[in-house]
């Protein structure tokens, strides 16, 4: 059997565990607030109309912030229609996914769901159709306490308290020639400057993210984030990176190896961040905020919003089927978003509810989980402490999309508090088992508190409302530890989740 190892020492040190890593993301898009987390109709809904059993499944998940409302819908959305009484709120075309915005949810409503969900929302402003103004309008409502005309309407409307949103996305993709108000770096890139110099005269310590590129393959990647961050850079504090992944032609090799390329993403940006900070002789160093990443589909029918006189509210969009590959590949982004953490401070996973999302819900009825709901859930649950740097020895594969990739991939957390020590690790293979040999004697006495895998013999196996269980993440009995060596065998296509303690 083929073997990889892997050396773990607390010594060794990437940063911590962000919590923020394990965020999400509802945009205004097909069925991800209407029908999913609302439906008045539905046995559980409270008084907003919110299903209670779909805020509970969120806090399963184990999600830390949500990013609101988009997304594309963000760059022609005004965010004035989503207040005040809710019967007098307009209905609105909704040009990114040609549909029928009718605002029956809007800032208020997703603040109190953030509250019940117990997550930090995280707020996005339009820089495609509007601007400065906009945005300074949206944080007055937000945040400040009142005895201003936007502060006053929000206590008005019911919140007396501000809602305090420390994180804000200045626009959405402004690189994509589909965003609705597309510019260009220099456009955009004064433009962010100018809005986050502004909402910092509201309030100096935000959290703003300038927006960097929508995938590693757009033609202005790297020149971008350069010409962005040069004219933003000393007023933001993260860059954006977005990233999807999905198998072409049945190549499941190079599909499995998609974490290669967020690593490049993320070294790229860095790199580009830091060369521009050179340049700039400032000793500020620029985050990024990975805040929308997946598995997505794109070319599949179900991708495809409606076209011509036809504007649905709510349709069916981007509803996704992940299977056990595809929950595999969301497992190994995880990985690298640890391994990461020294330059990625929070990430979204797009999105939460059934548009490319973990979980799934029927219009009033049932509400079930999507394959790659538990490698995130169980990252997300186990992984505390700090990231630790591991040292990785494993063969390679050859791939047509990233060449000879990694074989086995790993990271590790290690919690001093707890004295618990995670791996959690991936084999790419398509055919065959590999073992696994880790090196654990820099921390003596432990023991292994639970091993699961997430693998099956049919790799696109996925789940439905009727059967979400039949598959996913199950003990790993061969995982044993002995004299300071662990060792497990993973099967082909498989994510592990190896928890120790002494
Ligand atoms: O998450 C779906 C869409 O993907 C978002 O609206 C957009 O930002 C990205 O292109």
């Amino acid at each position: 059997m083929t073997t990889a190892r892997l050396t773990i020492d607390p010594a060794f040190r990437v940063g911590p565990v962000r919590r923020r890593t394990f965020g999400s993301f509802v945009e205004h898009l097909g069925r991800s607030v209407y029908s999913g987390i609302h439906d008045p109709e539905h046995p559980t809904a409270d008084a907003d109309g919110f299903r209670k059993d779909v805020v509970e499944m969120v806090k399963e998940l184990g999600v830390s912030t949500v990013r609101y409302p988009g997304g594309n819908f963000v760059s022609g959305y005004r965010w004035e229609d989503g207040v005040g009484p809710v019967e007098q709120r307009p209905r609105r075309l909704d040009l990114a996914w040609h549909s029928t915005e009718p605002n029956l949810v809007g800032t208020d409503e997703f603040m109190r769901w953030c509250a019940q969900a117990g997550v930090e929302p995280m707020m996005a402003v339009n820089l495609g159709t509007r601007g400065v103004q906009e945005a300074l309008d949206l944080l007055e409502y937000c945040n400040v306490p009142g005895g201003t005309y936007w502060s006053d309407l929000r206590r008005a409307n019911g919140a007396p308290e501000p809602y305090r949103v420390k994180m804000w996305c200045l626009g959405n993709e402004m690189d994509g020639p589909w965003q609705t108000g597309h510019k260009t770096p220099e456009e955009y890139g004064r433009l962010a400057a100018e809005t986050a110099r502004a909402m910092r005269q509201i309030q100096p310590d935000l959290e703003l993210v300038a927006c960097g590129s929508s995938q590693s393959s757009m033609p202005t990647f790297g020149e971008w984030e350069r010409i962005v961050l040069t004219e933003a850079y000393e007023q933001v504090d993260y860059v954006s990176a977005h990233a999807y992944y999905w198998e072409e032609d049945g190549d499941l090799g190079s599909f499995l190896a998609s974490a290669v390329d967020m690593d490049h993403f993320v070294a790229s940006v860095a790199a580009t961040a830091d060369a521009v900070r050179a340049r700039l002789k400032t000793d500020k160093r620029i985050h990024i905020s990975f805040d929308e990443w997946n598995v997505w589909y794109q070319k599949r029918a179900e991708s495809r919003p409606p076209s011509g006189d036809d504007w649905p509210v709510a349709p069916v969009l981007l509803e996704d089927r992940y299977n056990v590959a595809d929950a595999v590949v969301v497992g190994n982004l995880l990985i690298s978003l640890l391994r990461n953490s020294d330059r990625v401070h929070a990430a979204s996973l797009a999105q939460l509810v059934n548009v490319i999302a973990p979980m799934m819900t029927e219009p009033g009825g049932r509400l079930w989980k999507q394959t790659t709901f538990h490698p995130f859930a169980l990252t997300s649950n186990h992984a505390a402490g700090e990231v630790l740097q591991v040292a990785l020895e494993t063969p390679t594969y050859e791939t047509a999309r990233f060449g000879d990739a990694p074989l086995v991939d790993a990271a590790a957390t290690w919690d001093e508090q707890t004295g618990e020590l995670v791996a959690f690790v991936v084999n790419r293979s398509v055919t065959e088992e590999v073992r696994l040999e880790a090196d654990l004697r820099s921390v003596p006495g432990l023991r292994v508190v639970e091993a699961v895998t997430l693998s099956n013999p049919d790799v696109y196996w996925s789940a439905t409302a009727d059967d979400d269980d039949s598959v996913a993440p199950r003990a790993n009995d061969t995982a044993a530890i002995a004299d300071g060596h662990l060792t497990a065998t993973l099967p082909a296509v498989s994510w592990s989740m190896i928890r120790l303690a002494r």
